[in-house]
C-alpha cells in the first residue's frame, strides 16, 4: 500500500517573498485502537515525522501524534530572507486542517467511535437475542424529545434558528418566485401557504406515470424539468434544499400521512427489509439501534427512534441544512456499509418506510438536530 502526496507550490516567487507550500499526505492508516478479527489490537500505523528541507537544509519539522488528521495537510509559510526564523511559522492546527480536524477534536460522533474503539461488537452483544419489533404507536417519539434544552430552543424559536436555516428560507422564497421559461413555482402554485400545506407530510408518494415512489426533492425536480423546462437541481444543492425546506415548512405541525395501500405496500415493504437487514462490516441493522435500543446512549448521545419528522433540517454537526438522504447516508457510513448514490431507489424506499413508520407524528421542518 502506498501513500499519495500532493505538494502545492506557487509557480513563481520573488526573492524576499513569503511563499506558501501546502502538502497533503493520503495514506493507509491504523489508529492503534481497532481490534482485528482475532480479537487483538491492530498495531498503530501512522505518519510520525514530517520534515521539509530547502537545498538540503532542514527548514521545518513536525512530529505527528495520533491526534492529527488521518490525511494531514501542512501549510508552511517560508520567507527566504535573513528574517527567516521570525517569519517561518505554522498556523494553529485547527485552522490548518479545516474539516478533517473536526473528526478528531471536540465531540466524537458514534460513527467515529464505532470505527475506532470497536464499540460495535459490544453493541451487537448487547442486542443479541433482541428481535426487531415495531415500536408501539403510543411510544413513538420524535428525535426532538431526546434533545437537550438548548437544541430544542433553537428549533422552537424561528428567529434563533441558525443563519443557514434563515438563509435557506430566504433562498426558498426567492427560488419559488424565480421564473424559468416564463413561469415560477408561484405562478402555478400561488400562495404556498395554501397550495403546499400538508404536501410534504404525504411524501414519498407514488408517481403516476412511472408507478414508482418519488420523494419530495424528486417531485420538485419533476416540476422543474417538466413544467419549467429547466435542468434538475443536484441533490444537496443549496437551491434544492432551500426549495424542499420551503415546501415542507408549509406542513409544519401537520400529521405525517403516508399510508399503506395496495400501491404503496410493496415499496414500504422494501424499505422495511432494508431497515431490518444486517449490513456493512459491523453486521448491524438499522432496527437494532432504532427499534430495539432507542433511548440508549451511544458515544454519549441518545439513539433516537429515527422518525424523519424534520427534514431538510439543520444539523449542528453538519453546520448546515441537509436532507433525509444525507442523514441515512451518515448512518450507513457509521455501520460501515456502502452508502447508495443520492437519489437511489433504496433511499426512497427507506424514506417511504420511515415516513410510514412515523405516520401521525407532527412535521417539524426545518428541525434542528445535534
Ligand atoms: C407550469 C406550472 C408549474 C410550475 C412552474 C411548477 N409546478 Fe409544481 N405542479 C404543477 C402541477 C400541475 C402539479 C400537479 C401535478 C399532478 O397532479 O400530477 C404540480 C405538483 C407539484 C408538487 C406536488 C404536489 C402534490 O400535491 O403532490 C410539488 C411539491 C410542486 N409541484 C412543487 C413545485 C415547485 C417547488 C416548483 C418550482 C420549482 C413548481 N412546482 C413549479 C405545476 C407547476
Ligand atoms: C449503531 C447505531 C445506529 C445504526 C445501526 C443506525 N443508526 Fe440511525 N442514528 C443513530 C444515532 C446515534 C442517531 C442520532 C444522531 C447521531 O448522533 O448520529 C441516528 C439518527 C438517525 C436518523 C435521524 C433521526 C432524526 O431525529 O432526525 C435517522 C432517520 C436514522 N438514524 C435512520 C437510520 C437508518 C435508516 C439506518 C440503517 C440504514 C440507521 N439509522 C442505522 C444510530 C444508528
Amino acid at each position: 500500500m502506498t501513500a499519495r502526496v500532493l505538494i502545492n507550490i506557487p509557480p513563481t516567487a520573488k526573492r524576499g517573498d513569503v511563499i506558501e507550500i501546502k502538502t497533503l499526505v493520503s495514506h493507509p492508516m491504523e489508529s492503534g485502537y481497532r481490534v482485528g478479527f482475532n480479537g487483538a489490537l491492530i498495531p498503530r500505523d501512522i505518519i510520525k515525522l514530517f520534515v521539509c528541507t530547502y537545498n538540503g537544509e532542514e527548514i521545518f519539522r513536525a512530529e505527528l501524534s495520533p491526534a492529527i488528521a488521518a490525511n494531514p495537510l501542512h501549510r508552511v509559510l517560508h520567507g527566504r530572507n535573513r528574517e527567516r526564523h521570525d517569519r517561518l511559522r505554522m498556523d494553529r492546527r485547527q485552522r490548518l486542517l479545516g474539516v478533517g480536524i473536526r473528526h478528531h477534536h471536540g465531540r466524537m460522533t458514534w460513527v467515529r467511535r464505532l470505527a475506532l474503539v470497536g464499540l460495535a461488537p459490544a453493541l451487537t452483544v448487547a442486542v443479541l437475542g433482541a428481535f426487531a419489533t415495531d415500536i408501539p404507536m403510543a411510544e413513538r417519539r420524535s428525535g426532538y424529545d431526546l434533545m437537550g434544552r438548548e437544541t430544542r430552543a433553537m428549533q422552537d424559536d424561528d428567529n434563533r434558528q441558525s443563519r443557514h436555516v434563515l438563509g435557506a428560507r430566504r433562498r426558498g422564497t426567492v427560488a419559488t418566485r424565480r421564473r424559468t421559461c416564463g413561469q415560477s413555482c408561484a405562478s402555478c402554485h400561488g400562495d404556498a401557504g395554501a397550495s403546499m400545506k400538508g404536501v410534504a407530510a404525504r411524501y414519498p408518494a407514488i408517481d403516476a406515470p412511472s408507478q414508482r415512489p418519488i420523494d419530495l426533492e424528486q417531485r420538485i425536480n419533476q416540476c422543474r424539468t417538466e413544467r419549467q423546462h429547466a435542468a434538475p437541481l443536484a441533490f444537496e444543492s443549496k437551491e434544492l434544499l432551500a426549495l424542499t425546506a420551503f415546501v415542507a415548512r408549509q406542513s409544519r405541525g401537520e400529521k405525517i400521512a403516508v399510508e399503506e395501500d395496495a400501491r404503496t405496500r410493496p415499496f414500504i415493504a422494501e424499505g422495511r427489509d432494508i431497515f431490518r437487514r444486517r449490513q456493512g462490516q459491523l453486521n448491524l441493522s438499522c432496527a437494532q439501534c432504532h427499534d430495539d435500543n432507542w433511548g440508549q446512549k451511544l458515544a454519549g448521545a441518545p439513539i433516537p427512534q429515527a422518525h424523519p419528522t424534520g427534514y431538510p433540517l439543520y444539523r449542528l454537526e453538519w453546520q448546515t441544512l441537509g436532507s433525509l438522504q444525507r442523514r441515512l447516508r451518515n448512518c450507513l457510513v457509521g455501520m460501515r456499509a456502502e452508502p447508495y448514490p443520492f437519489g437511489a431507489p433504496e433511499y426512497v424506499a427507506l424514506e417511504f418506510y420511515l415516513m410510514f413508520r412515523a405516520r401521525g407524528l407532527a412535521m417539524e421542518t426545518p428541525a434542528v438536530r445535534p
